[in-house]
């Protein structure tokens, strides 16, 4: 079966997550700037990019390296306008990661966000690991429910696609499922989105 993200246009995704029910684009990007500033990483890897949300805050001087992961071609090719001029190490990656080799290494810092909902976490988290270098970090978020559907209708129906494959996480779970493969939690925090929603990030030290 098709993936459902391949069906869904760069415009009604951001469309989306700009929409005043969701707004959570901004939040995202600000999520980015502020561990590139934080961590300040020679190399960079951000898995599920979309359009590259965020990584207008690559700072040349500082990041060598940065690969952008999507299963989306038509997000890659947006990311490739908005930034391929801008960011000297820019690298593209056309993945199904739940299926192709992620063949990149010693990365520094990996930024998940919002995309764990959508892949086999037993599958994908070794997957991570095993492209962070040594004391290397990973940061994933993740979106907590309270009752309500985890994809908040908008005008852009094309979203409602993605209902059939987005799984909430379980929290206790994932973070065991971290350790198993050396990513250590060294912190967390809850980012209330409205009443209903919130975002947890989850800061991992890989260890060995
Ligand atoms: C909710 S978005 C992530 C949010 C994004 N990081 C941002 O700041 O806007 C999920 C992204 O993961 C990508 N994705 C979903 N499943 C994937 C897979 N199996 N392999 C690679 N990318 C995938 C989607 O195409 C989409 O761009």
């Amino acid at each position: 079966m098709k993936n459902p993200w391949l069906s869904i246009s760069y415009d009604d995704y951001e469309g989306h997550m700009n929409d005043p029910a969701v707004k959570q684009l901004d939040v995202l990007r600000e999520i980015t700037r502020n561990i590139l500033g934080s961590f300040q990483p020679e190399k960079f890897a951000i898995i599920g990019c979309s359009a590259g949300n965020g990584l207008e805050y690559i700072d040349n001087n500082v990041t060598k390296e940065v690969h952008a992961i999507d299963i989306n071609p038509d997000y890659l090719e947006v990311t490739r306008k908005r930034y391929g001029g801008k960011i000297d190490g820019l690298k593209l990656h056309e993945l199904d990661i739940t299926q192709d080799n992620i063949d990149i290494k010693d990365i520094n810092l990996v930024l998940a966000a919002l995309i764990l909902e959508y892949v086999d976490i037993y599958l994908i988290i070794p997957k991570l690991s095993k492209i962070i270098a040594s004391n290397g970090y990973l940061i994933i978020v993740i979106q907590k429910n309270s009752g309500i559907e985890a994809i908040t209708p908008t005008q852009f129906k094309s979203l409602k696609k993605l209902e059939s494959l987005s799984q909430e996480i379980d929290e206790k779970e994932l973070i065991s499922v971290l350790e198993i493969n050396n990513l250590k939690l060294e912190h967390r925090k809850r980012k209330v989105l409205n009443e209903n929603k919130s975002f947890v990030i989850l800061t991992l030290n890989k260890t060995g």
